[in-house]
């Protein structure tokens, strides 16, 4: 797919793979990005994933024929994008790797490949003749090898996983960023979430480039006022800003703590206060992750189990503190029958990640009733 003269889309989308990382589900597939640039020279950014090889290759001879490729960037190693080094390598026997120190070792791992590797520095720049590359390190976004290309000549940045999310693209360079938000912050939240600050500090670093196109290694490339909510957006995940809304995320055994959700969200839709709702024993917990980080309030609600907190709620929690979010409100709810431990242990897990907690928590006996949970009362102090 053309990008330009100088920069051809040869990505492929993945829409088999059930779960990325074999953790997160992809109901509506993934793309791996890559790119090449073309000048007197021939760049390849990044590869594509195990098992695409041969697509992949036609993608390539598609725009460069039997031409050669001259350098391939390595922005990112993680397999999704590195898997195909090897198999390229093979193709093009002669091709430099150009990538950062960290990534060095990575590719002798993961690729077996120990030479033909040059390492590029912060803010070198490779002349292709016509089209001018240049590095920038960007670790822990969101691994700590991973940097940036810059197509100075088409102020184009090849971001990695940055500004990048689930769904298959369909014309990569012309699609809508409504139709790809749900699917950028589920993104962000489960693979990137934990990097806030050094997102922010890639950001910082990138401000003083001026873009006119962002090409990531997930989802469609970006530019004009679509590139700018993209960038808003990540800028605003990093931060941790929630907008006004609460997110109620819950388990249950016997119905009694779901009984006590549904019950909030009625109230809060009676007081027209943004809220939704996710239960972890129907809906896979990347839903609620994407939530948590979308919401700028947090209830959950888990029965006690073994004197604990109902487990798929407790490694909720337990993912809640492992991305570091901040700056949440948080109530806890949840039923017991001879002896209440989850609320009081969820509240704890939320004061480790110095959320505000807006009540001490509601721990009902057995079955759920108004009189013994009082969620009407919940919602006017979330109201408040
Ligand atoms: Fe898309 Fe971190 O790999």
């Amino acid at each position: 797919m053309k990008i330009s003269e100088r920069i051809r889309y040869v990505g492929v989308n993945d829409c088999a793979k059930e779960l990325f990382e074999n953790q997160w589900p992809l109901p509506w597939g993934v793309s791996y990005n890559s790119y090449l640039v073309i000048g007197d020279k021939v760049a390849l950014i990044d590869t594509a994933a195990a098992g695409f090889g041969d697509e992949f290759l036609d993608n390539i001879r598609m725009e460069i024929g039997e031409r050669h490729i001259d350098y391939l960037v390595v922005n990112h190693m993680e397999p999704d994008h590195s898997a195909l080094m090897a198999r390229i390598r093979q193709a093009y026997p002669a091709i430099e790797i150009l990538t950062s120190a960290k990534a060095v070792p990575m590719i002798a791992g993961y690729q077996g490949i120990t030479d033909g590797i040059r390492v590029v520095r912060e803010g070198e720049t490779l002349d292709l003749g016509g089209a001018t590359l240049q590095f920038f390190m960007t670790p822990m976004v969101h691994w700590p090898e991973t940097m940036m290309t810059f197509l100075q000549e088409e102020k184009t940045l090849f971001s990695g996983d940055a500004f990048g999310c689930f769904k298959a693209v369909g014309n990569a360079v012309n699609e809508r960023f409504a139709d790809f938000e749900d699917e950028m912050v589920r993104y962000y939240s489960n693979i990137v979430g934990k990097y806030g600050q050094t997102v922010q500090a890639a950001l910082k670093k990138l401000a003083g480039l001026t873009l006119e196109r962002i090409c990531p290694t997930h989802g469609p490339v970006w530019s004009g006022e679509e590139m700018g909510q993209v960038v808003a957006l990540y800028d605003k995940l990093s931060r941790y800003e929630g907008i006004p809304g609460v997110c109620i995320v819950y388990g249950s055994m016997y119905g009694n703590t779901a009984q006590a959700a549904e019950t909030l969200a009625a109230e809060l839709e009676k007081r027209g206060i943004p809220h939704v709702m996710h239960n972890l024993t129907q809906e896979h917990v990347s839903f609620a992750y994407r939530d948590l980080f979308r919401y700028d309030t947090l209830v959950v609600g888990a029965p006690t189990y073994n004197n604990d907190i109902f487990p798929p709620v407790r490694d909720f929690m337990h993912g809640v503190g492992a991305r570091l979010v901040k700056n949440r409100r948080f109530a806890a709810f949840g039923s017991y029958t001879w002896m209440g431990a989850s609320v009081k242990l969820l509240n704890e897990m939320a004061e480790a990640c110095k959320f505000t907690l807006v009540s001490e928590g509601l721990s009902f006996p057995q079955g759920y009733s108004p009189e013994k949970c009082d969620m009407a009362g919940l919602a006017d102090k979330l109201a408040e």
